[in-house]
């Protein structure tokens, strides 16, 4: 077996942690709020084994999970791989068997395997904790002991891919999400389905798009789906040709799709953008003006797909520090005469990872919260600044983690169930070069640029990752 190589992405805190453990009782430092009781979990990328060959995508490597348990001022940390089908037949063949570079070939003895690192996001909902990437099925896992418990299908209702970004409605309690390429590699078909607060699909429906694209996220309001199509383009033919399986695309538009969640997928309407890349929307919502209907998204906009190459080959893949996200506010008049748009830039503060209180996702809301790049420049770099923006007086608040430092993206968790927007903490957590550790971080959701509240120190470092969401006690 060859070393893990000398690149970006595995370099520093991109590198993976190769073991799992457990840490009963963290060394608490500051003021850990008493009232704080619940569980961070958090997804990324963690290969189990080298690269096979030459590539090596962020996005390819096996998903690990790391829970920060938090109750009476005490913390508890516990890491597991997600246990898919391709981590177990991997872990029992002692290598890898399926490449971590897009379009890859398997190795000898991997023909079979399905792909699924599920290292995306990990979501509770329905009394099910589910690790999630955007090309395979949800996998559970245990919330306490995070055993993995296999693949979830919905009981059979559903065996398709799920999106890694489901929305979950704070009203209904329900779960809406999608999948693209719902009828094979290369299609255009979305799946698009909801599931009750009691984890049972009630709606599962298909519809084609006008192109194929990694779609990433999308968004939901309390009336409106929106299905947000960028130009990161999989053409079959391109691919058979022996371009890149996902590439930039600039001669093709961006398309958002829109429609009424009481509606049927036949009566989308298509607004048609600029070509630009979203991997995270904020938020959106639905208002009434002028007698007109309006769905307001806010979204981390970029001018062009990060981490992948052009199409035509001409520029390989930029890296995350060579543009960050610009949040921009997107207004969709469904009752004007226009399939066009408008933006608003909402933010001169780049970043990406942007979240909310979720208690008010797809309503109206004020308070936003996001990562930001201060030191683009440095070694192995990532985001290092937390952002809170009131989006009612435009006011950020900062949090600098300083040099050698970096942040994870924040979730926030409502300081009481019947609080305030905006009023509560922030978790996170912030990787130290110096120790080579990274300890969880509790902010005051009101005051980020105070610093952290209180800081659990882990006995490992948590990878520069994806996703995390906050399951409370
Ligand atoms: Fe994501």
């Amino acid at each position: 077996m060859k070393p893990f190589p000398e690149i970006g992405v595995l370099k520093g805190n991109y590198a993976p942690v190769l073991a799992e453990m457990d840490a009963p009782d963290l060394v608490v430092t500051g003021d850990m709020p008493e009232a704080l009781s619940g569980t961070l979990y958090r997804n990324g990328p963690n290969p189990m084994f080298p690269p096979l060959g030459e590539k090596h995508h962020w996005f390819l490597g096996e998903g690990m999970v790391h829970g920060i348990h938090v109750e009476g001022g005490r913390a508890s940390y516990r890491n597991r791989w997600v246990h898919t089908e391709q981590y177990e037949a991997q872990r029992k063949a002692g290598r890898r068997l399926v490449g971590t570079g897009f379009g890859e070939p398997r190795a000898p003895g991997g023909e079979e395997l399905r792909n699924n690192v599920a290292n995306t996001n990990i979501v509770w909902h329905g009394g099910k904790l589910l690790a999630l990437d955007e090309g395979s099925s949800p996998v559970a896992m245990d919330p306490v002991t995070l055993e993995t418990a296999g693949s979830w299908t919905f009981e059979g209702k559903y065996k398709g891919a799920m999106t890694a970004h489901p929305k979950i409605d704070p009203e209904t309690g329900e779960m809406l999400f999608f999948a693209y390429m719902a009828d094979g590699p290369g299609s255009k078909t979305i799946a698009y389905n909801v599931v009750g607060a009691d984890g049972r699909v009630t709606r599962s429906e298909k519809f084609e798009a006008p192109y194929c694209t990694m779609m990433h996220d999308f968004i939901t309001t309390d009336e409106h789906v929106i299905f947000p199509l960028f130009p990161a383009t999989i053409d079959v033919d391109r691919i058979m040709q022996g371009g890149p399986v996902i590439a930039w695309d600039p001669d093709t538009p961006s398309m958002i799709g829109i429609m009424r969640r009481d509606g049927a997928v036949e009566d989308m309407r298509w607004f048609e953008g600029d070509p630009c890349y979203v991997y995270h929307p904020m938020n959106a919502y639905t208002v009434r003006e002028g007698g007109h209907t309006k769905v307001i998204a806010d979204v981390m906009k970029y001018s062009r797909v990060p981490l992948f190459p052009d199409a035509n080959g001409a520029r390989p893949p930029s890296d995350l520090s060579s543009e960050q996200g610009l949040l921009v506010r997107w207004t969709f008049d469904l009752d004007g005469n226009t399939n066009s748009y408008s933006e608003e830039v909402l933010s001169d503060l780049r970043g990406e990872f942007p979240r909310l209180d979720e208690r008010f996702a797809g309503l109206g809301y004020r308070h936003g919260y996001y990562a930001s790049m201060a030191r683009p420049e440095a070694e192995a770099a990532s985001y290092d600044v937390l952002v809170h923006i009131d989006l009612e007086t435009g006011k950020k608040t900062e949090w600098d983690a300083g040099a050698g430092n970096t942040v994870l993206e924040p979730v926030f968790v409502p300081r009481a169930p019947g609080s305030a927007e905006g009023d509560g903490y922030l978790v996170t957590a912030i990787y130290r070069r110096e120790t080579n550790l990274s300890d969880f971080a509790v902010f005051d959701a009101s005051d980020v640029g105070a610093g952290p509240l209180a800081l659990a120190h882990l006995p490992v470092r948590i990878p520069h990752g994806f996703h995390g969401n906050w399951r409370p006690a």
